[in-house]
């Protein structure tokens, strides 16, 4: 089976010295790639700025920010048979990137942003990606419901949903406590490392795959 992954954070540029992004290790991405590259699967991991060692036997794409990734999604899902999106993408970017250094001037700076494009919601329509299709939810409250939420919208065969605001789980951790949220049901793994869990999560998604050939 071909696997895209996506990880780590995009970094949006505000002028030459400044950046919007979200936190994101890139661990969580890189465990799922490195799970599915181990159980004998090429794996092309797209990965924004992260400081990890790049898992061994993966094909590795560097990008910068979420137009990037898009781009670069783009470009490759098309002959892949699973595409996980583990990345912390930033939903805006600013209008405009200064060329200079935005030096200081009054008390309150208004930046304006606009809507990047959402690279999982595009994967189905109009991307044409007819594989296994895998999201991550980050949320902070209503974790199934937002997660069963994105998995119809962006007609996903699974979502993975963690609880960003637990402490010692999520962003930056070596762990990790998901809801595994399929169409009919919802499973609830217990608390475990990144790099375990993406062994079960990778085992997981390659059975959805199975069922569908
Ligand atoms: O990197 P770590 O430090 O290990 O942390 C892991 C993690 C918490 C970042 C990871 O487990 C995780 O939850 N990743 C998804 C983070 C996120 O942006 O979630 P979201 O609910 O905002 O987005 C939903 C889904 O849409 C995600 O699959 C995301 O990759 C995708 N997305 C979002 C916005 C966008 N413009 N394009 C996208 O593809």
């Amino acid at each position: 089976m071909r696997v895209l992954v996506t990880a780590g954070p995009t970094r949006e540029p505000l002028d030459p010295v400044r950046y919007l992004t979200n936190r994101s290790s890139g661990k969580m991405g890189y465990a799922m790639a490195r799970a599915f590259a181990e159980a004998g699967h090429p794996v092309l991991l797209i990965s924004g700025p992260a400081t990890l060692d790049i898992p061994e036997g993966v094909d590795f794409l560097p990008v910068e920010t979420a137009a990037d990734m898009h781009a670069a999604v783009a470009r490759h899902i098309g002959r892949m048979d699973i595409a996980v999106f583990a990345a912390a993408v930033a939903d805006y970017t600013p209008r405009q990137v200064s060329p200079e250094k935005i030096k200081k001037s009054g008390d309150v700076l208004t930046l304006e942003l606009v809507r990047t494009t959402d690279i999982l919601g595009e994967a189905r329509t109009p991307l044409g990606f007819q594989g296994t299709l895998v999201g991550f939810a980050a949320e902070t409250g209503n974790l199934e419901t937002n997660a069963r939420d994105k998995l119809v919208r962006k007609q996903c065969d699974l979502v993975i949903a963690n609880d960003v605001s637990q402490p010692g789980f999520g962003f930056d951790s070596d762990h990790n406590q998901v809801l595994l949220v399929y169409p009919d049901h919802t499973e609830s793994p217990p608390a475990d490392t990144k790099a375990h869990l993406s062994i079960h999560l990778a085992e997981a998604i390659l059975e959805i795959q199975r069922q569908k050939t």
